[in-house]
């Protein structure tokens, strides 16, 4: 299967651009930059350098537009590390961007591929919702697996709003409005798959660069949640579990329903069912709601060990 990464290269989602390279079934064709743990220019510089550590320069990396007026927050900042990337230092990377943009890449990918693509969105909305507009092909049929939202748990920002949907809720909406096939792999399941202290030295036994690298970020985004959730007990696998849903959606239970995404009053950022859809028969999102999360952490941790070993 082929597959589009749209990251705001944050770890996790450096966690799930390794496991898109790594994964069997998997055909990493391009990676989009949206905006979120990072400005859409510290992301394209972290993916492109992600990439060639990983070994695999030659995927081609597209601008995504940022929502005016964003800035990082602190919070941001705090889970992820002012580079994104838990302050490691990875060496700056030997090329730039490709030069058509984001929303170009996923309609033609589309076009070209059809259903045989995946697309998997592990940030804010914009972009996606922006190749949605262009293209109503892309709309209707595009496959989207996304990390963001929650249906069944309390938010992650608020009380009601996950981080990726709370930047862009209008985008969001009109994704879940206009999209003919999307699965929402939000945090009612990426809260159960959790990595913990004892997996990522595996991967620093591996003596490699990037075993190392990956290692020391994951570190740092446990650290971070040992203080903003300590019940927990490890650091939620949120953008990978995405990858992984999109490769094998056996790996969780889904709830079939029309989703919104409220843009107005104090629930702004919510993702629930459309009451203007509730009876219409095509339901168009399906929302994960259990997970294996034992097969799949298990095979993550085994994957990329693996990976930087070889
Ligand atoms: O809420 C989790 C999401 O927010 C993940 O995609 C993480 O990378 C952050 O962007
Ligand atoms: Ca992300």
């Amino acid at each position: 299967m082929k597959v589009i990464l749209d990251l705001d290269t944050g770890i996790d989602d450096a966690l799930a651009l390794a496991y898109a390279l790594a994964h069997p079934n998997l055909e990493l064709i391009g990676v989009t930059s949206t905006y979120g743990n990072v400005t859409v220019e510290q992301g394209v510089r972290n993916t492109l350098a992600l990439l060639e550590l990983l070994g695999a320069p030659e995927v081609p990396v597209f601008l995504g537009s940022e929502r005016p007026g964003f800035r990082v927050q602190p919070i941001s900042a705090f889970i992820h590390g002012a580079n994104g990337l838990g302050q490691v230092e990875i060496p700056a990377p030997r090329r730039g961007p490709a030069e058509a943009t984001a929303v170009d890449f996923l309609v033609s990918s589309f076009a070209r591929y059809g259903e045989d693509l995946t697309v998997i969105p592990t940030g804010p909305s914009t972009t996606i919702a922006a190749a949605m507009s262009s293209s109503p092909e892309f709309a209707r049929q595009a496959r989207i697996v996304m990390m963001g939202g929650v249906l069944t748990v309390p938010g992650n920002v608020s009380a009601w709003a996950e981080a990726n949907v709370s930047q862009d809720p209008e985008a969001s909406d009109a994704v879940f409005r206009q999209g003919g096939n999307i699965t929402m792999v939000g945090l009612d399941v990426t809260l159960q798959t959790l990595l913990r202290a004892n997996d990522t030295a595996r991967w620093r036994r591996t003596e490699t660069a990037a075993g190392r690298a990956y290692a020391e970020m994951a570190d740092y985004y446990i650290r971070a949640y040992a203080t903003t959730s300590p019940h927990l007990g490890g650091c939620g696998l949120h953008d990978p579990l995405a990858v992984a849903v999109a490769a094998d959606p056996s790996l969780v239970t889904v709830f079939d329903t029309n989703l919104k995404c409220d843009t107005t009053g104090p629930t702004r950022g919510r993702t629930i069912g459309d009451e203007t859809r509730l009876a219409d028969p095509l339901k168009t999102a399906h929302v994960a709601i259990e997970v294996d999360a034992p097969r799949f952490v298990a095979t993550f941790v085994d994957t990329l060990e693996e990976y930087f070993q070889a």
